[in-house]
């Protein structure tokens, strides 16, 4: 199924002019020993938007090889979809970012929460909408949750924990395309303590300020992102930023900022070319 964003790329790219296909990965199969660029993707620049984690890395480690110029980078892919090399790549970089601890056994979680204190969260490294986040508000729901996880899949135990940032019922994303903030939005939660638009959250203008604009792309920076979308909270000490995500999406975000993210994407990707 082409989603909303491929296609708003697909009719942003044709009205420049700009030539473009779309490539489904699930037709494709790419030589990892064959010389020379792969048959299949004929042009150059590849703007990469597989939401699934696996089938992203490892194609775009295919591409890149092959001597395609991938949006995002195969760096960017590997420090950004998943949140505890995120972290790590934010700390590195000096971006503000939420107090944040690794355990790996239900113990070593219990302990990282007391040092955390509560509420703290818990959330999959590897992930997206918001799913299996789970909020924990003190001792007993953390071993409850905790409990579970011994009994999921061994990725699940790799126990992400992370301060509750004390914020107003809503978090900023935005969206940087080379090194400029292009656009941001407020997602307000519906009731639940996740503000993700995936989960009923609702998208609102918010100003790109100058605070706005340098957290961002110093976040995109950190993982040397190209086409990313930053997510922020406001915490009583300012901004910080907890993710980055390499393939995002922006269905909601384009309505709600006047902004033609898509057209942006597309004249960002057509410099590249003429690089
Ligand atoms: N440390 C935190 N303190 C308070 N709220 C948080 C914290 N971490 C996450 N949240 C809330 O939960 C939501 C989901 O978290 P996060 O963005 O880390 O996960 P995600 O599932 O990868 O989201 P995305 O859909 O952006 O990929 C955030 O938008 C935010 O509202
Ligand atoms: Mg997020």
């Amino acid at each position: 199924m082409i989603r909303w964003e491929e296609k708003a790329i697909a009719q942003a790219a044709e009205k420049r002019g700009v030539k473009a296909t779309l490539v489904d990965l699930k037709e494709m199969e790419i030589s990892l020993t064959g010389a020379g660029a792969n048959p299949k993707v004929a042009e150059k620049i590849v703007l990469q938007r597989c939401v699934s984690h696996y089938r992203n890395l490892y194609s775009t480690a295919a591409l890149e090889a092959a001597g395609h110029t991938v949006v995002n980078s195969l760096r960017t892919a590997w420090n950004s979809s998943d949140k505890l090399l995120c972290t790590l790549a934010l700390k590195r970089a000096g971006v503000p970012t939420p107090e944040t601890h690794v355990a790996f056994t239900e113990e070593g979680a219990m302990r990282a929460l007391g040092e955390l204190g509560y509420p703290a969260v818990l959330k999959p490294a590897v992930g997206s909408w918001g799913r299996l986040a789970a909020l924990l508000k003190d001792e007993d729901f953390a071993r409850a949750i905790i409990e579970d996880r011994e009994y999921m899949h061994p990725s699940y135990q790799v126990y992400y924990l992370q301060e509750y940032v004390k914020r107003p019922p809503r978090d900023i994303r935005t969206f940087v395309i080379g090194d400029r903030t292009v656009a941001a939005i407020y997602r307000t939660s519906a009731g639940d303590w996740r503000t993700n638009t995936a989960r009923g959250g609702k998208a609102e203008p918010c100003k790109v300020t100058k605070e706005i604009d340098d957290i961002s792309v110093k976040a995109a920076k950190a993982v040397e992102g190209r086409f990313v979308g930053v997510d922020l909270m406001e915490s009583k000490d300012g901004l910080v930023c907890h993710e980055v995500n390499n393939t995002t999406e922006f269905k909601n975000s384009v309505p709600a900022t006047g902004i033609d993210i898509p057209g942006l994407a597309v004249d960002y990707l057509a410099s590249l070319d003429r690089r």
